[in-house]
């Protein structure tokens, strides 16, 4: 089981409450979000996760700005069990609010993934998905030290995948 709260220098990163779904929806209705990623329901995604911590230990936190307790994205891990390539991989990934962009927030929480799948899973690699036209996320990947293995079909759309071994952690 990955720590249900981790602080980094500007971020909480803590379970989801019953709350916090009316203020994913609104980053999930921003044009910004939704020019590089499909619509979603942030009070199923919500309830889901809380499946995904009672059975996988884990699943993304709510990330919320220290200074202000302001619920700001979503960042951390999900095992998927249906991506074509490998079987049940683990993927770090990340959701700001877009008012929060451009302030490596993201690499800050995707770096306490990274932190909390090396101290706390077994899986040798950790992947990281997303559309070939999202050059930011694919920034956070390559900022994290994940190398680009190449391209697939997912879910119908086309990805982009990263990984990071861990044995090239140092
Ligand atoms: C993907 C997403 C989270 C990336 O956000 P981001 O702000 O670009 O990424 P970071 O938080 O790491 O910030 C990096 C930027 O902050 C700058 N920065 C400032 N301080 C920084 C710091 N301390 N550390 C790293 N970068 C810093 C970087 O130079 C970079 O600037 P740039 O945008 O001009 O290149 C965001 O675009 C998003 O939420 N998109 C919609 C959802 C989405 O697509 N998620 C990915 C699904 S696969």
């Amino acid at each position: 089981m990955l720590p249900a709260e981790v602080v980094t220098e500007r971020l909480l990163l803590r379970l989801w409450e019953p709350g916090d779904a009316g203020e994913l929806a609104e980053i999930y209705a921003q044009p910004e979000y939704l020019e590089t990623m499909p619509p979603a329901n942030a009070a199923e995604q919500i309830a889901m996760w809380s499946r995904r911590w009672a059975v996988d230990g884990f699943a993304p936190w709510a990330a919320c700005e220290r200074e202000t307790g302001r619920l700001i994205g979503r960042i951390g891990l999900l095992r998927h069990h249906d991506w074509p390539l490998v079987e049940d991989p683990v993927e770090v990934g990340w959701v700001l609010h877009r008012d929060y962009w451009g302030r490596g927030l993201a690499t800050e929480g995707g770096r306490a993934g990274v932190h909390a799948w090396l101290g706390h899973l077994h899986d040798d690699t950790l992947y990281s998905f997303t559309q070939p036209q999202n050059i930011r996320s694919q920034a956070v990947m390559e900022r994290l030290a994940m190398k680009r293995g190449g391209t697939t079909s997912w879910r119908g759309l086309e990805h982009v995948w990263y990984a990071l071994a861990r044995e090239e952690v140092g």
